[in-house]
Parts: C-alpha cells; structure tokens; sequence
C-alpha cells in the first residue's frame, strides 16, 4: 500500500518574510546597503556603467577593459529587433494595453522566433542573455513608436542602452547628462536579491523550463503595483495631489482610510532603501533643471509625512518616479524600463538556480474541507 503523504506541520510563513530559500553571490542587502557581487550600490552608482555591471552580475567580477570591449559590442549587435519580430510586433493591440501587458507578450514572442529558444547549452543560454538584455529596452521604445502611430527606429549599436533608450524612443540624440543619469537608474535597479520577481523567475527555472519563460515570470511578477508597478503609481499620485499644498492632507487622509501609499515599505529595509537616497538627490537636481522643482517638493514633503505618521521611508519606486517624469519618459513606461534594467539580474539569477538546482515545491498550510462523499448532481 502506498505510503499517505505527511501532513504539513511546519510554521506558516506569509509571504515567505523569513524562509531562506536558497544560496545567492549575485546581490545582498548589507546592513544599510546593497551589495551587487560584493561592490556597494553607491560605488557602482559613482563610477560605473550599465554594461559593466551587466558583466559584474553576470561573471562574479568586473571586466577589464577588453572584456568590457567586447560585451559592449555584443549587446549593441544585438539590440535591433529583427523584421520578422517587428511585423509580430506590429499585430498586438497597443490600445487600452498596459505596456507591461504588452512587453510580457512581446518577449514571449521573442522567444518564438529565437531559433536557439530551446538550446539549453552554456553557450547558447548566454546568446539569449544578451539578446533578452540588448532588445528589451528596444522593445518598451518600439512599443512607445507603435502605439503612436510612429515607425520603429533602429538602434546605433555603437552606444550605450541608456543612449538607445532615448533614441528610439524620440528619434532625436539625447542630452548626454539625462543619458547618464538615466544609466545610473539602470545601475540601480539591475539586482535586488531575492524580490518577487528575480524569485519568480528562479521558480520557473527550477522546473528546468527555458530561459524565456523564467524572464517571462518575471516580467508578470513585476508589473504588480506591490513590486515594480509601484513607480508609475507614485507619479500619478503626485499628479492627482497636483500642489505642494495638497500633499500633507491627501497623505493623513490616504493613511486613515487605510491605503497603501505607492512607493513608501520595503519587506527588507526597514531603516531606508539606500538606492532611495541616490534617486532622492537626483530627482532634486533634475526636477530644477527641467524647471518644475515642486515635484521634488511635494515628494520631499510625503517623504515627511510618511515617516512622522507611519514610520514608513521610500523605496527605490518613490524618486524614480519624479527622475523619469523629468526625463520625458511618458509614465507608464516606468515599470517597462525597470524591466529593461531588471532583466540583467533576472539571467544572473536565472544562471544561478541552475548551478545548484533543485524545484520550488513548498507545501500549503491546510485549511480546507476535509471527508466529503461525491454526489450525483440531482442529489446535491
Ligand atoms: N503605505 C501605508 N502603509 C504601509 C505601506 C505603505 N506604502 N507599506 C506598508 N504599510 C503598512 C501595512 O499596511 C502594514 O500595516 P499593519 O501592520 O497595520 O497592517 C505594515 O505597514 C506592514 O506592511 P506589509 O504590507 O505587511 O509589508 P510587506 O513586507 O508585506 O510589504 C511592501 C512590503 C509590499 C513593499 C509594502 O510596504 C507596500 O505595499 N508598499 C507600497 C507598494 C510599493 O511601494 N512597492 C514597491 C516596493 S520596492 C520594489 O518592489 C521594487
């Protein structure tokens, strides 16, 4: 006789806050900040680039010039999306469609046409690690060019992905301080342990699915207003308070009907997200340089009113919000860029399981019916 399957008798853990799920050298919270393979946020913030922490992430060190090199010109062979892709692209429905909606089907489409999708060798995985990387910028842009009615525009693969960003997106050269503040964003918001997503997608991949289907997971995972849905939130909270007068009131009476205020808590960081801190200062100088500082205003103001109230300081979603409104960046591509940034650690985590994999597969607390006879319809 087959042996009945134990019932669970292990403590519940909502939201899994203090399950240790599984060994990780790609990124850690470090007392106050984030490390990324051992190196602080706010060192990589200052001195490096998207492309090179895309490598860091990736190979567990930092590049030398000529690996950098040669990692710049892969990704930038990779990011123009093929034809075949952009006439598939041209068929999904842009209206009514949130652009995360819309950037989960079109990497899944992406995969379609990957001949190596399949391919599950060392060599081939990186290959789609790059084009996944390279393209998915392009592909939040070239949502914005459809939707718009306007043609595609291909990328100049000799410059960065914060630069092509800006490019394909407008068609015009960008300003070269937003191309590398713009970077430092990406820097930003390329790891971040084990988040929903990055989790998300280390759960796909535990079942050893492919490489797009985990960053697929992922994508869905972080268009959610609790995750990374959070930052177009903030801004079209700010927008709806509209005045630096407004902001006190609408926060006292948001927390006193109980709601969620987008873009303050973190499961984690409890004495401040440290990429807040960075994002902060940035938002106070581009918010004046763009001549609409009453956005930094207002938020510093929130910032205020959330710590005096509820104790609660701003994640990495808060300023974000008021860096890419400064930007031009319309605001419901925000989340989109964190994914064209995100993706990085998402491979990197994705790479990780497999290494030392074993499936997700925990067990559910019962709380259901138990005993039950079926009954013919008619009877019940
Ligand atoms: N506004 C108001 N109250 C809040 C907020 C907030 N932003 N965040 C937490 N709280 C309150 C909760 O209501 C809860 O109060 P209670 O104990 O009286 O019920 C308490 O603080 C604990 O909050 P939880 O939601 O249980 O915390 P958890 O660790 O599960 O969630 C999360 C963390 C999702 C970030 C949460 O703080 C939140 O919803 N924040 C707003 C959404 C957001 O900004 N998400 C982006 C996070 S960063 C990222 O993912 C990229």
């Amino acid at each position: 006789m087959a042996e009945a399957a134990p019932i669970y008798e292990g403590a519940l853990d909502r939201g899994l806050e203090g399950v240790v799920a599984c060994t990780t050298k790609i990124s850690f919270i470090v007392g106050a900040t984030l490390n990324y393979r051992g190196y602080t946020i706010e060192d990589l913030a200052a001195h490096s680039t998207f492309e090179e922490t895309i490598f860091l992430l990736w190979n567990d060190r930092l590049p030398k010039q000529d690996e950098l090199d040669k990692l710049r010109k892969e990704l930038g062979a990779e990011m123009t999306l093929d034809a075949q892709l952009i006439s598939t692209l041209k068929t999904l429905p842009t209206k009514g469609v949130h652009p995360m909606a819309w950037l989960r089907s079109a990497t899944s489409a992406m995969g379609l046409y990957d001949k190596e999708a399949q391919d599950d060798s060392k060599e081939a995985n990186y290959r789609k690690a790059l084009r996944l990387t390279a393209k998915m910028g392009m592909l939040v842009t070239a949502f914005e060019r459809l939707r718009t009615g306007k043609e595609i525009i291909s990328p100049n693969p000799s410059k960065s992905i914060a630069w092509n960003f800006f490019y394909t997106m407008t068609g015009n050269e960008p300003d070269a301080e937003i191309v590398k503040q713009f970077d430092v964003c990406l820097i930003l918001h390329a790891d971040h342990e084990l988040n929903c997503s990055a989790f998300a997608a280390r759960v796909t991949a535990s079942s050893l699915s492919d490489v797009y289907s985990a960053v697929v997971s992922a994508i869905s995972a972080l268009k959610g207003p609790l995750h990374g849905g959070a930052n177009e939130q903030v801004m079209l909270m700010l927008k709806d308070i509209g005045t630096i007068e407004k902001a006190k009131s609408w926060i006292e009476d948001a927390l006193n009907n109980k709601a969620k205020v987008m873009g303050f808590g973190h499961r984690v960081y409890k004495n401040g997200d440290p990429r807040a801190k960075i994002l902060r200062s940035m938002s106070e100088k581009l918010t004046a340089k763009m001549g609409q500082p009453h956005w930094y205003q207002m938020s510093d103001m929130i910032d205020d009113v959330m710590q005096n109230k509820k104790g609660l300081l701003p994640n990495v979603d808060f300023y974000s919000a008021t860096v890419y409104y400064s930007m031009g960046i319309p605001i419901d591509l925000y989340t989109p860029i964190f994914a064209a940034s995100r993706v990085s650690g998402w491979l990197a985590h994705i790479f990780e399981q497999w290494t030392n994999n074993r499936i997700y597969r925990p067990r559910g607390k019962w709380a259901g019916k138990e005993g039950l006879n079926w009954v013919p319809p008619a009877q019940r």
